[in-house]
């Protein structure tokens, strides 16, 4: 059975699918540790179950997460920091199934740096972007400099950074934080995040998990070394009974049974 946890909600709302709901409302999902503790938790435990193919990450309908605890981060000296090398543990980088962030309200800060860590953002038409931390005295510490400016481009993500004003879900959109921005009403993001996630399940799980991996090595490697890797990859799916499967479900003019392997 699954863990149970304080400050998060795991639930399975359709075959395949894990939705983690962060759930500290009255904090406006503000990340403490413990939160990011058990987030990780549930992450790396979906990722090791057979019977799940992809996560939904979401929150509130106000905020997905308001940013880092800062209640809890105000009295840190710069050697609690550095020693405990605080933030360290921030990543999603060992999670090789899709995470898709459903994103309503605010995503400030941490908040949206964590959106930023998944590998598909759906926004409502309420959600808020930015990246505050400007006006505490500090910068981004969980990957904002870097996954933004990736997303959006030097000239934005600097006018975020260091004016930290906050962009609506049309401007996300614009600017290619977001894959897209669904219709209006309470729940509807998750509703497609979950209808997204629930379709990437029902394919191949070799080649999806392949497919997450190339498309992030773009980030870390030059373009020959991308496209060399991208190739040797393809030709090992053609090791896998999926591969055999799916083109000879075309060739036979009927729908593939995958059994990711
Ligand atoms: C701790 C927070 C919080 C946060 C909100 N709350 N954000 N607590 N850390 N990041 C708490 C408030 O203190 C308040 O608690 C309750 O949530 C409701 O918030 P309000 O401010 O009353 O709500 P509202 O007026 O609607 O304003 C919403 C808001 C505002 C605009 C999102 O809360 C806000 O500006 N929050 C901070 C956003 C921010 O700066 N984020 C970046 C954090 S730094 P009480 O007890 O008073 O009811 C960061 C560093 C990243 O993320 C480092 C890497 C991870």
């Amino acid at each position: 059975s699954p863990s149970t946890y304080t400050n998060i909600l795991v639930s399975r709302p359709e075959t395949g699918v894990s939705l983690i709901t962060l759930n500290r409302p009255k904090a406006l999902n503000a990340l403490n540790s413990e939160l990011f503790r058990e987030l990780n938790q549930a992450l790396a435990e979906a990722d090791a179950d057979e019977s799940v193919g992809a996560m939904v990450l979401t929150g509130s309908e106000k905020a997905f997460a308001a940013g880092a605890d800062i209640k809890e981060m105000q009295s840190k000296t710069f050697a609690e920091t550095f020693k405990s090398n605080f933030l360290a543990n921030w990543s999603m980088s060992t999670i090789r199934k899709p995470v898709i962030a459903a994103v309503s309200g605010f995503a400030l800060g941490g908040g949206c740096e964590l959106a930023l860590m998944c590998d598909i953002i759906l926004a409502s038409p309420t959600a808020k972007f930015g990246q505050p931390e400007i006006n505490l005295g500090v910068i981004p510490g969980g990957g904002g400099s870097q996954r933004l400016t990736h997303a959006i481009g030097k000239s934005r993500s600097m006018e975020l950074i260091l004016t930290g004003r906050m962009i609506n879900a049309q401007e996300a959109e614009r600017w290619g934080l977001v894959s897209r921005v669904v219709g209006e009403g309470e729940g509807v993001v998750v509703k497609e995040a979950t209808e997204m996630a629930k379709l990437i399940a029902s394919k191949g799980q070799v080649s999806v998990q392949a497919g997450k991996e190339v498309v992030n090595a773009a980030y870390e490697m030059t373009l020959a070394q991308g496209l060399n890797y991208e190739r040797r990859v393809f030709h090992g799916l053609f090791a896998t009974n999926d591969q055999k499967e799916g083109m000879g479900a075309f060739a036979e003019k009927r729908k593939a049974n995958f059994t990711h392997d």
